[in-house]
């Protein structure tokens, strides 16, 4: 069941837990991810990032969305993954999307109030959840790449979470996209203060790889939605080369199949550390 993003991330505020936000980069792992969601009762969201869009196509990628959020009884959000690219941004409007994510971190510091406030007013007239990133993420994966060391910093989030009206917000507490760098350590104590002063609910990215424990507190201290992709290709491309190994399989689907289950098994194990399991309402 198709639903918007701000009242999922209300009820996970709640009841204290977070939504996982995972990354569609193939028909099976969106597969793999509903199916983790219908079996795990939790609500679910997912989100197509640019790369997606260039490999399958915009339409294609929200039709996958779309039909397989509609087959289900659980809450699924359908949502843009770091928009870059605004205009791209501007169609994903009109695209069938519940939410969309505006990564602003490039962008000229003095022009990114006047556009998120903007771009949300419209987003809000066509009922579209709006999460931001204003500060650079660390690591790096294909389109989303950055250097370490732009922290939140908590006052200016609050006042630039005030003034554009968006619903959720990205903070940079020193995690890092892909797989883990060497010195990657979540910054929980800035976190806290960061959801001392910034109302609307927190999102952690680059969450593959970080130790349960961590996002465990994490969730204690205020997170609210967990993006994970890398973690998915890992199980996915484990999967296909073992597949691989047997010479007398060259059918497509006999070597895609097993790798929805290694999927949906990431995405359940993921769902009970996260506490969305059974909070499908
Ligand atoms: O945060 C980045 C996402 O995992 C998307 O990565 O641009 O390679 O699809 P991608
Ligand atoms: P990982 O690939 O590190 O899990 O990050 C996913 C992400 O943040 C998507 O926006
Ligand atoms: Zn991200």
């Amino acid at each position: 069941m198709l639903v918007n993003l701000s009242a999922m991330l209300a009820a996970a505020d709640r009841g204290k837990y977070a939504v996982g936000g995972f990354n569609i980069t193939s028909l099976e792992t969106a597969l793999g991810i509903v199916a983790a969601a219908e079996a795990e009762q939790s609500p679910v969201i997912l989100q197509i990032s640019e790369k997606t869009i260039d490999y399958m196509g915009l339409d294609v990628a929200v039709a996958i969305a779309q039909t397989l959020a509609n087959r289900v009884t659980v809450p699924v959000a359908v949502h843009l993954d770091h928009g870059k690219n605004f205009e791209l941004c501007e169609q994903t409007l009109k695209a069938g999307f519940t939410s969309i994510m505006l990564d602003v971190s490039q962008m000229p510091k003095n022009e990114r109030i006047p556009f998120v406030k903007g771009f949300t007013t419209r987003a809000h007239r066509l009922g579209i959840t709006v999460e931001v990133e204003e500060d650079v993420i660390g690591g790096r994966e294909d389109y989303v790449r950055g250097e370490a060391g732009h922290f939140t910093d908590p006052a200016r989030a609050a006042v630039f979470v005030r003034e554009t009206g968006c619903d959720c917000f990205a903070v940079s507490i020193g995690e890092a996209h892909g797989k883990p760098l060497p010195n990657e350590k979540l910054d929980l104590d800035l976190l806290c203060e960061i959801d001392r002063t910034v109302t609307v609910p927190l999102v952690l990215h680059g969450a593959s790889s970080t130790p349960d424990e961590v996002i465990r507190e994490a969730i204690a201290r205020g997170i609210r939605k967990i993006n994970i992709d890398t973690d998915l290709r890992l199980a996915f491309t484990k999967q296909l080369r073992e597949t691989l190994k047997q010479e007398d399989v060259y059918d497509p689907r006999d070597e895609l199949r097993p790798t929805i289950a290694s999927v949906e098994s990431v995405v359940r194990e993921k769902m009970r550390l996260f506490g969305s399991s059974a909070q499908a309402r």
